[in-house]
């Protein structure tokens, strides 16, 4: 448990946009910062960090809360680890009850083992006993100074080094083998893992050692061991030098992705440093939403094999669903990004590189080339097979210019196309993609919503006749949001804190409006906050009141005996300001 004063500190010290900015490249927009949702698949920023109110809001999936609701789902923490997490970057000591080594916390401790295992393996390879290590780097190319801008690094052939250096520190082992360094013994007790390997040490985004991937020297199998995923370290959630390559990538707009480390290493010394290395698999969901928060466009190098073009039509998919641009840069005669440029150079791969096409124009193109366009039967197929990556487009444009491509490709028109493409969605068993969350904000009453904009901006202006108009707001939800608001501005204290609203009892609904309003810019309201303030509420109070006539009318009805009548305006009525405000006619009176 960690204290709740100790919590709220940590909160007050942190800057959320600081932190996010540790996930994803954002901009200023007026007081807010905007950037690509990491939580859903988006291609217009709709991500929006407000500074002031330290909060997050998206406006298209409606992902919100705070910095550590922020790290909860981005990063897969539980409360007390985010709270730690955070807690470590602003510099505060948290106490737990967990006590481990000097005190942290797990993450702390898992940390601590890579970053020791990191200075262990990288002391090995400089030292006396890495002469071999030293000597298979320089054959590959890789010198001093390389080998030290990748704190590379050389696991000894023996069986307890680096668990005899934990040792050492009074490092508890069982925590060097949750972070994957060791290995359990079936008698007991520890072993190494890394072995008689070349060691490449994995960062996470803040430049924190997570993970290791391990290089035999002799051809022994298999060739590279990596770290277990672990606490630390998803496998498919991380790309490799990314922390490392995030500026050159935002330079330069998109980013190069290749699968192996030392294509990786020798990219970045022909001068492409804008480019990060899958753990050997296909680029993942997970990797593609982070490298869209950098990248406008990805550029994936594949081998010209067959394998190369399978990866294609696998990946291909993915990159449409998560409106991604991407595009295929083959290394011909099978070789991988490593051998070209060792034997053709930079220039030659900056060349192919500026050839790359995108993803679906290749896809298209070798689709072609595999059917028998001649036939009827041939085209249907190949329309067929198309027709559900055109399906998957949000983007109709994007979606027009390939049915286009698609219509001359297969020489028919292009309602052919798109009649393909309809049947294909309807029939059974097809998937038509949906938004991916599909909630549908209400319209509120706008002047309700008003109200509650501006005191979220103005709280000062709160009085008397703005409390009488947000108790007789007809939506349920905007009244129980306003009288939540008024708690807060009654407690006192000249700035109050509406992000409690978050963390309270409101329904999820709720919650989300006043996440979006919190982060919400109106320039409208700022140029006169109490004179709209106002308006709003006289028409809220004066709707509240619209009954007096309606009630007139009523006690008329019900007078001259009409109560079916009087029922049915009643009920109109009170259906309308949303309440049962109209006293009942006393019959017996
Ligand atoms: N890989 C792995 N485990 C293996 C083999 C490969 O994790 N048993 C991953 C590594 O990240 C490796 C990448 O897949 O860098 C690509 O593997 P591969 O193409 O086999 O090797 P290269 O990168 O070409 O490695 P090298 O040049 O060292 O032979
Ligand atoms: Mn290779």
């Amino acid at each position: 448990m960690i204290q709740q004063e100790k919590i709220d500190e940590i909160r007050q010290r942190a800057n959320i946009v600081t932190i996010i900015s540790d996930y994803l490249s954002m901009k200023r927009r007026g007081s807010n910062y905007v950037g690509l949702c990491p939580f859903h698949s988006e291609n217009t920023p709709s991500f929006t960090v407000s500074e002031d109110k330290q909060i997050f809001y998206c406006f298209g999936c409606h992902a919100k809360g705070g910095v550590f609701a922020f790290l909860m789902m981005h990063e897969n923490l539980s409360f007390p680890e985010a709270v730690k997490s955070v807690a470590e970057r602003v510099g505060i000591e948290v106490e737990d009850h967990k006590r481990g080594y000097k005190g942290g916390g797990i993450f702390e401790i898992l940390y601590k083992a890579n970053a020791i295992a990191t200075d262990y393996f990288h002391s090995r390879l400089l030292e006396s006993g890495g002469e071999r290590a030293r000597e298979y780097l320089k054959e590959r190319g890789v010198d001093r100074t390389v080998a030290e801008e990748f704190r590379l690094g050389y696991g000894p052939p023996s069986w307890d080094g680096l668990a005899g250096f934990l040792a050492k520190r009074g490092f508890p082992l069982d925590m060097a083998f949750r972070a994957g360094l060791l290995n359990k013994r079936d008698g007991g007790g520890y072993y190494d893992r890394f072995r008689e390997r070349v060691i490449f040490p994995i960062f996470d985004t803040r430049g924190r050692p997570i993970a290791f991937g391990g290089r035999a020297m002799d051809g022994k199998e298999p060739k590279y061991l990596n770290s277990p995923d672990s606490p630390l370290f998803k496998k498919g959630e991380t790309l490799y030098n990314l922390h490392n390559a995030r500026q050159y990538i935002s330079k330069e707009g998109y980013v190069l992705v290749v699968e192996g480390y030392f294509d990786l290493i020798t990219l970045y010394r022909y001068g492409f440093k804008h480019t990060v290395a899958t753990m050997g698999t296909a680029l993942t969901v997970s990797n593609i939403r982070r490298l869209k928060g950098y990248a406008k466009e990805v550029y994936m190098l594949f081998d010209a094999d067959d394998a190369g073009r399978k990866a294609v039509s696998r990946m291909l998919p993915i990159f449409l669903e998560e409106s991604a641009q991407a595009r295929v840069v083959f290394i011909p005669r099978g070789m991988d990004p490593d051998d070209f440029l060792k034997r053709e150079g930079a220039e030659a791969l900056a060349g192919i590189i500026g050839e790359a096409e995108p993803l679906m124009d290749f896809f298209l193109k070798d689709l072609k080339d595999l059917s028998d366009l001649s036939t009827a039967r041939g085209k249907i197929e190949y329309l067929e097979t198309v027709a559900p990556y055109l399906g998957s487009m949000s983007n109709m444009v994007e979606r027009d210019h390939y049915a286009e491509i698609v219509a001359a490709m297969a020489g028919v028109g292009v309602d052919i196309v798109y009649a393909t493409l309809k049947k294909g969605q309807t029939g059974a068993g097809k998937n038509v993609p949906l938004p991916s969350e599909t909630i549908v904000m209400k319209n509120y009453d706008r002047v309700e919503e008003k109200i509650l904009h501006i005191l979220f901006s103005f709280p000062h202006l709160f009085n008397e006749q703005v409390k009488e108009a947000v108790s007789s707001f007809k939506s349920a939800m905007m009244r129980d949001i306003g009288l939540a608001v008024i708690d807060i501005l009654e407690s006192g204290g000249s700035t109050p804190d509406f992000t409690f609203l978050l963390d309270s009892g409101l329904d999820e609904g709720a919650k989300k409006w006043i996440a979006m309003a919190l982060v919400k810019e109106d320039g409208a309201i700022r140029e006169a906050p109490e004179k709209i303030l106002e308006d709003c509420c006289r028409k809220v109070v004066s709707s509240g009141r619209l009954g007096e006539g309606t009630m007139k009318l009523i006690r008329q009805l019900e007078m001259a005996g009409k109560f079916h009548e009087a029922e049915e305006i009643r009920a109109g009525a009170e259906s309308y300001i949303g309440r049962t405000c109209l006293p009942r006619y006393d019959r017996r009176g």
